[in-house]
């Protein structure tokens, strides 16, 4: 289980920022949806040398692709733009990260198959715990449907992110 709503806290400095990633499977979907979702709100709310922000698949399916094109088409319309490219998760990220952000129980099952430490575990938390219409909890694989599936993803990334930096700003010391 994720510690329901509250992200591991401690001070937020430019000389220590925050460090999110995001989890999905294949990374070309749900994940960078997410980076880039978050990375504009950071940079909307002027504090974007305050937090490091990644995602990555726990399947290497995709490895060194851009984002899954409907994600991207649709992340445009909302003016955020999808950057990276699709990266395995891996036990390093474990614990150079402060906050593991996954999008359903296969890839919450995943990661906590990789932890080792009770620290590691707690890094580990569904992002739909901070959508205030948390739904069944998961952020649902838009992979094999149509264009209202990706528009469904956004909102949810979009509202989960939202809260969840609402929660991260009062760390912040500028
Ligand atoms: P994502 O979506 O996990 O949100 O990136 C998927 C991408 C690819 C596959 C499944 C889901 N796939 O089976 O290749």
């Amino acid at each position: 289980m994720s510690l329901k709503g509250f992200p591991p806290l401690r001070p937020i400095t430019r000389k220590d920022p925050y460090k999110m990633v995001f989890v999905c499977l294949g990374n070309i979907c749900r994940s960078p949806t997410a980076e880039g979702v978050m990375q504009h709100l950071v940079n909307e709310a002027g504090f974007g040398s305050y937090f490091e922000i990644d995602s990555a698949g726990t399947a290497a399916y995709h490895t060194g692709e851009p984002a899954n094109s409907k994600s991207r088409a649709i992340a445009e319309k909302h003016g955020v733009q999808l950057l990276g490219r699709a990266r395995k998760f891996k036990s390093f990220d474990l614990d150079h990260f402060d906050l593991i952000l996954v999008m359903d129980h296969e890839n919450h099952d995943n990661v906590l198959r990789l932890c080792r430490t009770d620290e590691q575990r707690e890094k580990v938390q569904m992002l739909r715990d901070y959508d205030p219409q948390p739904g069944d909890g998961q952020v649902p694989d838009p992979y094999y449907g149509g264009l209202d599936g990706f528009e469904k993803v956004f909102q949810i990334v979009k509202r989960s992110c939202e809260q969840l930096l609402f929660k991260l700003k009062s760390q912040v010391s500028v």
